[in-house]
């Protein structure tokens, strides 16, 4: 059996560059991996071609649907590989709120299989096959801090955070993400042409400084709130408990801030689990922590990927 930890994401800047005639939108996103993890294990079954998935939550598919099954999917066309699979996924992750969940699931299950079954697939394959499966797929494949471009696909590292401890809040909605980009308005997206206007460069060059978090924005930010009101009420309760630059993660509705310490982080989500929110106290993953995390349990496993 092999078993994979799969790290969230945070987007700490999230600029939307313009509209794309294939209907997505052009981004430019630094994106941060967080140690609030799904579990997963993977056992073989002797039937070759098998796919069976299991949940402990009724909120994510088991089916065609599940980011995961596609994952394996195109990874069989791929390589040709035929190994029959049992997956077990344990989401801790909240689904549909910004964190990445199932593309975590996604990109990390195929590097793991990669890696176990010496899978003969070059980068730029697992790449594109990571991001047919989603736009943020690719992430994974890096981790740590990263820049991503495109429609989110393409993605450099970037200078590690230094460790940081984030509270993280939700309220419980699912927001459609596509239906927030639909919603964005010229008025969200102020023209970003010159390179003094890259919020991300200017984040990532400061980023071990405190003022880098004076520098986080979100484009989706009015368009997401303007959809699902309920995630003001997660802003207005972090801010009445004194917290600095909330901001929200990828298409929301989930909202994050960088705190002093985990101690802090800790007290502040138990305050908000008692007013009736999700919450969680994290700490940002650096690439080789990612790399291991993804990678604990699988003995064999080259790390190479
Ligand atoms: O790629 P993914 O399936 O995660 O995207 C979900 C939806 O979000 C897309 O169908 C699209 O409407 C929107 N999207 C976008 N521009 C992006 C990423 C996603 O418009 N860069």
């Amino acid at each position: 059996m092999l078993k994979i930890r799969s790290p969230a994401k945070l987007n700490l800047v999230l600029e939307v560059l313009g509209e794309r005639a294939d209907g997505y939108h052009e981004l430019r996103t630094v994106m941060q991996s967080i140690d609030l993890c799904d579990e997963i294990s993977i056992e073989e079954h002797p039937l070759a071609g098998h796919l069976e998935l299991h949940t402990n939550t009724m909120r994510c598919p088991v089916d065609e649907k599940n980011l995961v099954w596609q994952a394996i999917h195109w990874l069989r066309e791929a390589t040709g590989f035929e190994g029959g699979l049992v997956i077990t996924i344990d989401k801790n992750i909240p689904v549909s709120a910004g964190f990445g969940g199932g593309s975590s699931d996604a990109g990390t299950v195929l590097a793991a299989l990669v890696a176990r079954y010496r899978l003969n697939v070059g980068q730029s394959v697992l790449h594109q096959t990571a991001s047919r499966i989603g736009s943020d797929v690719s992430f994974f494949l890096v981790g740590g801090t990263a820049l991503a471009t495109g429609r989110g696909e393409i993605v450099a590292e970037a200078p590690q955070l230094a460790k940081t401890s984030f509270i993280l809040a939700c309220p419980s909605i699912l927001v459609e993400t596509g239906k927030v980009y639909r919603g964005l308005r010229p008025a969200n997206t102020p023209a970003k042409t010159t390179s003094s206007k890259d919020a991300c460069a200017s984040f990532l060059a400061h980023i071990a400084q405190p003022e880098c978090w004076e520098m986080m924005v979100n484009d989706l930010d009015a368009p997401a709130r303007q959809l699902y009101p309920s995630i003001d009420e997660v802003f207005e309760i972090l801010s009445a408990l004194g917290v600095k630059h909330a901001m929200l993660s990828g298409s929301g509705g989930a909202v994050f801030a960088p705190v002093e310490s985990p101690e802090v982080a800790r007290q502040l989500a138990i305050r908000l689990n008692t007013a009736g929110f999700w919450s969680r106290a994290c700490e940002s993953m650096d690439r080789a922590e990612f790399r291991e995390s993804v990678l604990r349990g699988g003995a064999g496993l080259s790390g190479e990927y």
